[in-house]
């Protein structure tokens, strides 16, 4: 058999399964059976993307069985081999689907399953800041556990997000790889079909991020192929199933490295027997390239190990969370002051604590100095630290400043690290991102009481004062300049951030200071100054400097943007959005709803249902992606008339910001505001919502009409 014959036989193979497994749902649910995924907006993703339509019942799937046939003509040609591998994807979603359709929880501990919108729009901002450079999918088995854990650590120890589908999570498991989202490691599940599940990430990606239109086949395969850095191992035997569905990756772009003996495509069907060099082999496929920073500490360090959770049981050593004082502080120096690499623990080391482990105060002084440093890139630089610690295998960190909190793990200090080695990491870390700015870096660790509380009040405080009262007085009249942003056009080629000191960037993570940093940082980076000059008009927020920027940077897809409007030319979004605003009529205001709320909102749709109505660069007057601190700021929609309009969001967003709603509903006339801010506990229906608004007396409701 050639290879395209072994990839017709095994599309035919999917085909006849999917007919059999949708026959058999029909006969259990019958044809009018709802057909869903699980949070998403986008029903069978490869389905819709394809051929722009929603499949709702088992009879829609039935139907779609001869869409999925007709793509399997068998003649020996490549492009008609790849139509292959498409049906045999296409097959895998029905078949996956007809699970969901048939079983209450298809899948479990450890296994994903189907992917929720939420989460690949949280994958965004990492994506593209190449904080997870490329995407592996691991399908099949190796021929042992030590090598299948040797592979998925080599690709996890860059970061990359890994998926398993098949033995090779029992090998995993055995090989005690640490699994999860959070550890950028996914079972999927052991069906093969279940591969679909990060084919549709890919695709979604696509349609959230791209602005891809459904249907639209060419557009979608380029921007998998150009956009989306993923390849494919499979391991072990190849059934025809396997190598039909290797096609089906391939027709996305990306290539299919094997340790099997297969007729290889260049480029795009890779053999590499040994497993010493299939990461390598399959990095160098997709031309994933990887700055590797030696940092001399005895155990891991990845972006991978960030959400690694150090529990009590685990934990030998802890600082600060309220049980000790704990703090950390960047500071800018003069280039004689400080002395390059020079390390130093002042008090006791962990190795003092004695077998139990136990607590210690801690200051974290990281002293930097550099030609191009400013006192304002402090904050930047000093968030940072929370990610660097957070890097090392068995170490936690949360919070910053003086709440910050720091937790060992007992293997990992059994392993050997001690606290100078944070300093390492926070050596190199520190010069390898902030190269540029940064010449000098000197790190200072204190676990003696008296220091940590004397310097707290003589060092820190003071610092975190002064910076707080100038990013105070930082508004957007006080600068001269706006800066744009464009790290998300490797995802959305249309979308541009207007970063101003009261605006964050949507995703949350770019505020007006890291984007004045990345500047300096990087010259002719994704941040750019915009000389604002005299506004068109102070209250929608329109700068011709402004449009003229976003014209150019969008390519002409947006002529217009007003900063302080959702319904007149509101901002793009590109749709790793933190939250998203949308106009609720009936109420003649807004609502937002944030990321982690999976109920449903008033507007009869979940997040991601929203979520998928903006994006892509688009601009939808209504509706618009924003970052959780800019709906406190004084800035928000304030053409619309601002905070006062906020007439429900989900309780978790509510709480956590309760304090700076209050305070900015105060300074708008309206004492605890929050508490008139509906959210689901009041109800998700219009009629709740307005009834509860009438009754608190809701500003919104006397408002001049919002449309
Ligand atoms: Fe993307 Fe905007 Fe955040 Fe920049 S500021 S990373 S463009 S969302
Ligand atoms: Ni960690
Ligand atoms: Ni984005």
């Amino acid at each position: 058999m050639t290879l395209f014959d072994i990839i017709f036989t095994g599309s035919k193979q999917a085909l006849e399964a999917a007919k059999g497994v949708v026959q058999d749902a029909i006969s259990k649910k019958g044809e009018e059976g709802k057909v869903a995924f699980p949070e998403t907006a986008y029903s069978l993703p490869t389905f819709y993307a394809a051929t722009g339509k929603k499949l709702g019942t088992l009879k829609d799937l039935k139907d779609a069985l001869s869409i999925v046939e007709s793509l399997i003509v068998e003649e020996q040609s490549l492009e008609k081999a790849l139509n292959a591998g498409l049906a045999t994807a296409l097959s895998a979603e029905i078949i996956e689907a007809c699970k969901y359709a048939t079983q209450e929880k298809p899948y479990s501990e450890p296994c994903a399953g189907f992917i929720s919108d939420a989460i690949i729009r949280s994958l965004g901002v990492p994506l593209v800041t190449g904080d997870i450079p490329g995407v592996a999918v691991v399908i099949g088995e190796a021929p042992s556990a030590e090598e299948a854990g040797k592979v998925i650590k080599g690709y996890q120890n860059k970061g990359l997000l890994v998926f398993l589908v098949g033995k090779i999570i029992d090998q995993a498991i055995e090989a005690k790889v640490k699994m999860g989202l959070e550890l950028r490691v996914i079972p999927l599940g052991y069906d093969v079909t279940s591969v679909i599940h990060v084919v549709t990430v890919a695709i979604r990606a696509a349609l959230i991020f791209g602005n891809v239109q459904p249907g639209n086949l060419g557009d979608l395969l380029k921007y998998t192929k150009e956009r989306v850095p993923a390849f494919v191992n499979a391991l072990g035997p190849l059934s025809e199933i396997v190598v039909s569905a290797g096609a089906g990756a391939i027709a996305l772009g990306f290539p299919v490295i094997t340790d099997q003996e297969v007729q290889e495509v260049p480029h795009y069907l890779i053999v590499q027997k040994d497993y010493e060099k299939m990461v390598a082999t399959s990095l160098e496929a997709r031309n994933i390239k990887i700055k590797i920073t030696e940092i001399p500490i005895p155990v891991g360090f990845a972006a991978a190990f960030e959400g690694e959770r150090v529990r009590k049981e685990d934990m030998y050593a802890e600082f600060g969370g309220g049980r000790t004082p704990a703090w950390e502080l960047v500071r800018k120096r003069e280039m004689a002051e400080i002395e390059d690499h020079k390390i130093e623990v002042i008090g006791p080391d962990i190795d003092t604590l004695g077998p139990e482990g136990g607590k210690l105060p801690l200051a974290v002084l990281v002293d930097v100095a550099g030609r191009n440093m400013q006192e304002d890139f402090e904050p930047v630089l000093e968030r940072r630290i929370h990610y660097f610690l957070n890097y090392i295998e068995g170490v936690m960190h949360i919070g910053q400043r003086d709440i910050m909190w720091l937790r060992i793990s007992k293997s990992s200090y059994e392993a050997g690290l001690r606290l100078h080695h944070l300093g390492e990491v926070l050596y190199a870390k520190m010069l390898d991102e902030f190269g540029s700015i940064v010449d000098k870096v000197q790190v200072t660790i204190i676990t003696d009481r008296e220091q940590v509380e004397e310097l707290a009040k003589e060092v820190a405080k003071p610092r975190y004062e002064a910076r707080d009262a100038r990013l105070a007085g930082l508004t957007d009249e006080s600068v001269d300049e706006f800066y744009s942003c464009t790290l998300c056009q490797s995802f959305a080629p249309a979308h541009v951030c207007v970063v101003t000191p009261e605006r964050l960037g949507l995703c949350g993570a770019v505020s007006w200071l890291d984007a004045k940093a990345t500047k300096e940082i990087n010259p002719t980076g994704a941040c750019q100054p915009i000389v604002k000059g005299v506004a068109r008009d102070e209250v929608k927020g329109i700068w011709d400097s402004v449009n003229k920027a976003v014209e150019e940077l969008s390519h002409g897809a947006t002529k217009e943007i007003c900063i302080y409007s959702l319904m007149d030319n509101p901002m793009t979004s590109c749709g790793c959005f933190e939250c998203i605003c949308g106009i609720m009529p009936e109420a003649n205001g807004v609502i937002i709803v944030n990321r982690e709320y999976t109920g449903m909102t008033p507007l009869g749709m979940t997040f991601g249902e929203l979520a998928s109505t903006t994006g892509g660069g688009m601009q939808t007057p209504g509706f618009m992606g924003l970052g959780r601190q800019f709906i406190t700021s004084k800035k928000f929609i304030s053409a619309e008339g601002g905070i006062l309009r906020l007439v429900w969001m989900p309780k978790e967003l509510k709480e956590a910001l309760r304090e700076k709603i209050n305070a900015r509903g105060k300074e708008l006339g309206y004492d605890n505001f929050a508490d008139m801010i509906a959210d689901e506990t009041v109800g998700t229906d219009p009629d709740s919502v307005t009834e509860f608004l009438t009754r608190v007396g809701h500003p919104a409701l006397t408002m001049d009409p919002i449309m």
